[in-house]
């Protein structure tokens, strides 16, 4: 489809879909698009294309897809005001870090900004740390890196350096991300940035919120706090970082709301991007060292034998994993196996403490994130199998080298690579009550 615009109009694309601006000066979040670059919007996101000058247009619909030109520039003037604030500045390296509730504009604004200053030859880098919609690393990681041209898209650019959280969600997991960014920015500084662009997730509502935010500015001492607000949805964060340089910057109308189904899918796409070349490496669980969730018991096995042997006795079985916490006992057992829920109390009596049962072939599709020795991020990974008695987990990722640390997540993904329920500590005694009815 040929489409053409004037000057000073913006044509609005919602993904999928490709365009290529043929003719004209057109630009995109203050990046100047080729006339032989085709760029591909994705389905969820909505690019603005601004013709500096008349422009004409080659583009091709997916599924859903929409244009819509509108007068004017769809980039608020307080963005551009933004930039200039930056460029004020004499302090190098400079941090500056974006707040905003979900769908404000964040990933655009800090795109607008990073773009403007590489025009003027800045070294700039984004650290990412929106676990839910991430720009760079893969979905649940805080992740940055460097950027050397204009983007339309930071989701095309590959994570320098990640730290994997394994939730989508920061709320249950706030200090693992405040320390992760807090190193990845330590990393950064290293690499001689002359700005430092800290993007972060749209949990803004409620005292948990607040305080995590306030927490996580805190940490990594930004020189400006951009916060982009429609109404006084960021009062309160106004308020609490009185010591800091604080900028409202307008919400921009054109911004377009997701619902969560279309988040999910924006999010399966990182996953698919990270996941590509992926084959399956069977790892021996003696080499590694192993994180994260402890339901599997892993990296813990039962050193006192006494203890254990009662503990079969009780159970009327022996697992094919047992591991003793510090405040529980992780039982794995047969997919086809069964426990009585009162020898389950008996070792509960006996040992004073909970106990978790989980059934092999549960830990499928549980999503990992592999490090080398030097905790250097090697990228994510499915766990495809726990084989308790080789010793050895299969993993399918594209690391193939130098895995020392698997970290595994509280996402499960299927075949395709969608998100699907994992079990929770909570679904435990729906187990229980469900193993009962054997
Ligand atoms: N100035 C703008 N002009 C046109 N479209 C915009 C503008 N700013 C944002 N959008 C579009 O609105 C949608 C939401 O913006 P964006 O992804 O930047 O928000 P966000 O705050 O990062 O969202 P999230 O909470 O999902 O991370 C995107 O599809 C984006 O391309
Ligand atoms: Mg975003």
């Amino acid at each position: 489809m040929k489409r053409t615009i004037e000057k000073g109009k913006t044509l609005l694309v919602d993904g999928p879909a490709s365009v290529t601006a043929t003719s004209g000066k057109v630009t995109v979040f203050g990046s100047i698009v080729g006339s032989t670059n085709k760029i591909v919007i994705r389905e969820g996101k909505r690019l603005p294309f601004f013709a500096e000058q008349s422009a004409a247009f080659d583009i091709s619909l997916g599924e859903n897809a929409n244009i819509e030109e509108v007068e004017d520039d769809t980039i608020p003037i307080s963005w551009s005001k933004a930039t200039e604030e930056i460029r004020g500045f004499q302090t190098t390296p400079l941090t500056a870090i974006v707040l905003g509730t979900v769908d404000s504009g964040k990933t655009s604004f800090c795109t607008y900004l990073i773009n403007k200053l590489l025009n003027k030859k800045s070294r700039v880098a984004i650290l990412d740390g929106d676990l839910g919609q991430s720009d760079i690393g893969p979905p649940c990681t805080v992740a940055y890196t460097f950027i050397v041209r204009p983007v339309t898209d930071l989701f095309n650019l590959k994570a320098e350096n990640a730290f994997f959280a394994g939730v989508t969600s920061p709320s249950k997991v706030t200090t693992k991300v405040v320390e992760g960014l807090a190193t990845l920015k330590k990393e950064i500084l290293g690499n001689n940035p002359d700005v430092v662009v800290i993007n972060t997730d749209g949990w803004v509502e409620g005292e948990d919120a607040v305080k995590y935010k306030v927490r996580l500015v805190e940490e990594l001492k930004p020189e400006l706090v951009f916060c982009i607000q429609r109404k006084e949805e960021l009062a309160l964060f106004l308020n609490n970082l009185e010591r800091y340089r604080r900028i409202v910057v307008d919400f921009p109308t054109a911004a377009r709301q997701r619902s969560s189904e279309k988040r999910k899918n924006i999010r399966e796409l990182g996953y698919v991007k990270y996941l590509r070349d992926a084959k399956i490496q069977s790892l021996p669980l003696d080499w590694l060292k192993i994180e994260g969730n402890e339901v599997l018991g892993l990296g813990k096995t039962h050193q006192n034998i006494k203890r254990a042997r009662k503990i079969y006795e009780l159970l009327g079985m022996r697992p094919l994993h047992l591991a003793e916490l510090r405040d529980k006992i992780c039982i794995v057992i047969g997919a086809r196996h069964w426990i009585d829920w009162e020898c389950i109390k008996k070792v509960e009596e006996y040992t004073k403490k909970k106990i978790t049962v989980f059934r092999k072939g549960e830990e499928k599709g549980l999503l990992t994130a592999l490090y080398d020795g030097h905790k250097k991020f090697l990228g994510i990974g499915v766990l495809q199998e726990i084989d308790y008695v080789r010793k050895v987990m299969k993993i399918f990722t594209p690391a193939s080298r130098e895995i020392s640390t698997v970290t595994i997540g509280e996402v499960k993904l299927d075949k395709n690579m969608k998100e699907i329920p994992t079990f929770a500590e909570d679904n435990r005694s729906e187990f229980m009550k469900f193993s009962k009815l054997f």
